[in-house]
């Protein structure tokens, strides 16, 4: 994957339709929340009514749709995307699980094709950080959602490596190589807002932006987990992470991520030299060979703020 994710829309060309990026996703969500968190903690604030509908607004490859259609069987799940490919393959993953209770649409999270009040509950996980308007996507959300209906967003506000600890990368890294790191990066989130593509701070404004769009934020969270590889790798949990770390340091054999970090820092005033600079940061050869010995050792967290708001009800209830 690329240093920072990339937002598709209707003019651009789209990053997240092939199949290493599907899998990518989908280890990824796997690693969002521990499972005790979603069911005892999450689940509950959505508190979506039994046989209720729901729509996961980019929806991908059906992460969050699925684990949603997986613990509530009686729900009727839609799950929306603009890509169709992305759409085929949640769709086939669904079938693979044997799950009936979720489709897949296609559509513009810009303009809902929905009714007003249509559902019980609309959710969606990082996917206002890559929308053209999110403040328009909220309000849609807000729209489709019924009276009484709960919202629930899982998006990040990138934290950049001062949230990871790497045991191949921490060696080489000093004050000079953390302030490049952070100035370079903040140019990267800049070229994507300036192409229109999205804003990786946005995250910690979501709160903000559902109360614009007249829902009532109850609750805000952060997510749980805490990925942490730890040689021997004795613990199943650490295999799972492990398999993330494989996919997230998989060789780029056709520099697609650079290609992309290159024309994000030239729309900020960045150099060709500045994207090779950033993409090289991460030392990948040298994790993926720790990685091959048995021997990194990675504690990171991937911060996702979850809002929680209701749609006010007829008399404000
Ligand atoms: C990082 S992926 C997240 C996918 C999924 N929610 C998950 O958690 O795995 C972002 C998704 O947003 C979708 N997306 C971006 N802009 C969109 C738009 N305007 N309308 C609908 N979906 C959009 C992309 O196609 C992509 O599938």
């Amino acid at each position: 994957m690329p240093m920072t994710e990339q937002s598709n829309s209707s003019k651009t060309k789209s990053i997240w339709v092939d199949e290493d990026t599907a899998s990518f996703l989908r280890l990824r969500v796997k690693t969002f929340y521990n499972s005790d968190y979603f069911e005892r903690i999450m689940l509950p604030l959505m508190n979506i009514p039994q046989h209720g509908h729901v729509l996961d607004v980019g929806c991908g490859y059906g992460g969050l749709a699925i684990v949603l259609a997986e613990l509530r069987p009686d729900l009727h799940i839609t799950g929306l995307d603009i890509e169709t490919a992305a759409l085929e393959s949640a769709a086939q993953y669904a079938r693979q699980k044997g799950l009936a209770n979720v489709t897949f649409e296609q559509g513009d999270a810009h303009r809902l094709k929905y009714e007003d009040n249509r559902f019980d509950a609309v959710v969606c996980q990082t996917v206002l950080t890559h929308v053209g308007d999110a403040e328009a996507v909220v309000r849609e959300m807000a729209r489709v959602l019924k009276p009484n209906g709960n919202f629930m967003a899982a998006e990040y506000t990138s934290v950049g490596p001062i949230s990871v600890y790497n045991s191949v990368q921490d060696k080489k890294r000093d004050d000079a190589w953390y302030e490049k790191v952070f100035r370079l990066t903040r140019l990267l989130l800049k070229g994507k807002q300036a192409l229109g593509r999205g804003d990786d701070y946005l995250g910690v404004r979501v709160p903000l932006l559902a109360t614009v769009a007249g829902l009532d934020v109850f609750d805000v969270r952060l997510n749980d987990r805490v990925l942490h590889v730890i040689p021997p790798y004795r613990h199943p949990k650490q295999a799972a992470y492990l398999e993330l770390l494989k996919a997230l340091y998989e060789p780029d054999p056709d520099r697609k991520g650079l290609a992309q970090n290159i024309e994000l820092m030239r729309a900020a005033g960045g150099t060709e030299e500045d994207a090779e600079w950033l993409y090289n940061s991460g030392d990948a050869a040298a994790v993926r060979q720790a990685i091959a010995d048995d021997n990194l050792t990675e504690i990171s967290a991937y911060v996702l703020y979850l809002t929680f708001a209701r749609k006010p009800g007829k008399y404000g209830s």
